[in-house]
């Protein structure tokens, strides 16, 4: 294999045009944009057109060229039918998340990418932002003392619009949740470990269309810390500042604006070394912070490049196919708990 991965791109038109072609397949140093393919040619042509590279007609052509890897951008119920396609042709897949529709689904993946011996990635790049890599530096350090709490939140404004394959749960596989939660559920689990129990109420509260337009979790993880993601479709963007909190016993870690697509975001860390006496008036000073500004890296061009040293190493990547399984487990395990209106055990 050369130094440089070949990729190509199933599904041109949408993130793909937006953010993981430019940013990260063009950006990435070990990164090559060979053929783009996308069910609407007129798109594909222009995408095509835009980054000097040749628009395949259909998939055949596509995953007969010589691409190492193939980034795969569709909407979530074509997921498994391309990284199948992928798999069968020898390439190796990055999927956007959520990797397909179910369990059931990111299993058929990860099998068949396993039989073809092809790397499988899904796309959940919040793990790479640089702020977030600071904070589990610090968790992981033991600063934050044992984890205690978190909460995640991750919405937009996302009126009904015909034929959007998101507003529809057959489609989309679930709405907020699936589409934004998982991403706030995925972050958890890197920040605190494993989650064993999950309980869940999904809305429609302000939009009537076939996916939930509103979603809270309670997560409860193994080593006993609790947390919550809330993700809405009916929220303004401008309202909703993406917060990210993670409590434990020695301090905190706030976040407002890293969750999300952009490198921005502003982090502060209160921590103490020693444990305070109790103190029964809870007078509270206003403790400075530690800002946590470690220098932005862009998300896709760091997804890109993990998973192109993956390969060039001969390794698993970071987002590893299993990852994306996790996330539909805990995904699925939520929807169970809103329908049934119990929590739910998770192994
Ligand atoms: N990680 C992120 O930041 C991020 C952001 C947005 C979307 N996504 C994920 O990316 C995926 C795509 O989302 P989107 O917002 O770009 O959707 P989109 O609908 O805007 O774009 C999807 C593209 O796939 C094309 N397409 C549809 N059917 C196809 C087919 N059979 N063959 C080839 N191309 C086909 C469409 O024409 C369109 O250009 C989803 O899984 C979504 O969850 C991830």
């Amino acid at each position: 294999m050369t130094r440089k991965i070949n990729w190509g791109v199933i599904g041109s038109g949408g993130i793909a045009r937006r953010r993981t072609i430019p940013e990260g397949i063009v950006a990435g140093s070990n990164a090559q944009l060979r053929i783009v393919y996308d069910v609407v040619s007129a798109a594909n042509e222009e995408v095509a057109g835009e980054f000097g590279v040749p628009a395949a007609r259909d998939l055949d052509e596509l995953l007969n060229s010589d691409v190492d890897a193939v980034y795969v951008a569709t909407p979530a119920h074509l997921h498994r039918e391309h990284v199948i396609a992928c798999a069968q042709a020898g390439k190796h897949v990055l999927c956007e998340k959520p990797l397909g529709l179910s369990v059931a689904e990111a299993e058929t993946m990860i099998a068949a990418c396993q039989a073809a011996n092809v790397q499988l990635g899904c796309a959940l790049m919040m793990r790479f932002h640089s702020q977030h890599q600071a904070a589990l530096r610090l968790i992981q350090q033991g600063k934050l003392g044992s984890p205690v709490y978190a909460r995640a939140q991750l919405s937009c404004w996302y009126p009904p619009i015909p034929g959007a394959w998101r507003q529809n749960a057959d489609l989309g596989g679930g709405g907020s949740l699936m589409d934004l939660g998982g991403h706030c559920i995925d972050l958890l689990e890197m920040f605190f470990g494993h989650i064993t129990r999950v309980s869940c109420f999904i809305n429609n509260t302000v939009h009537h269309y076939g996916s939930e337009d509103s979603a809270t979790a309670i997560l409860r993880f193994r080593n006993g810390a609790l947390a919550s993601v809330d993700t809405f479709f009916c929220i303004q963007d401008a309202s909703s500042k993406n917060v990210l909190e993670l409590y434990g016993s020695k301090g905190s870690i706030l976040a407002q604006g890293t969750i999300g697509q952009g490198m921005a975001g502003e982090m502060v860390a209160y921590l103490q070394e020693e444990d305070a006496a109790y103190e029964a008036r809870q007078t509270r000073t206003d403790g400075a912070g530690l800002r946590i500004t470690p220098p932005p890296r862009n998300m896709y061009q760091a997804e890109i490049e993990e998973f192109g040293e993956s390969l060039l190493e001969g390794r698993d990547c970071q987002i590893a196919g299993s990852i994306g399984l996790r996330s539909q487990r805990i995904l699925s395990a939520c929807y169970e708990s809103a329908q049934s209106g119990r929590a739910v055990d998770l192994k």
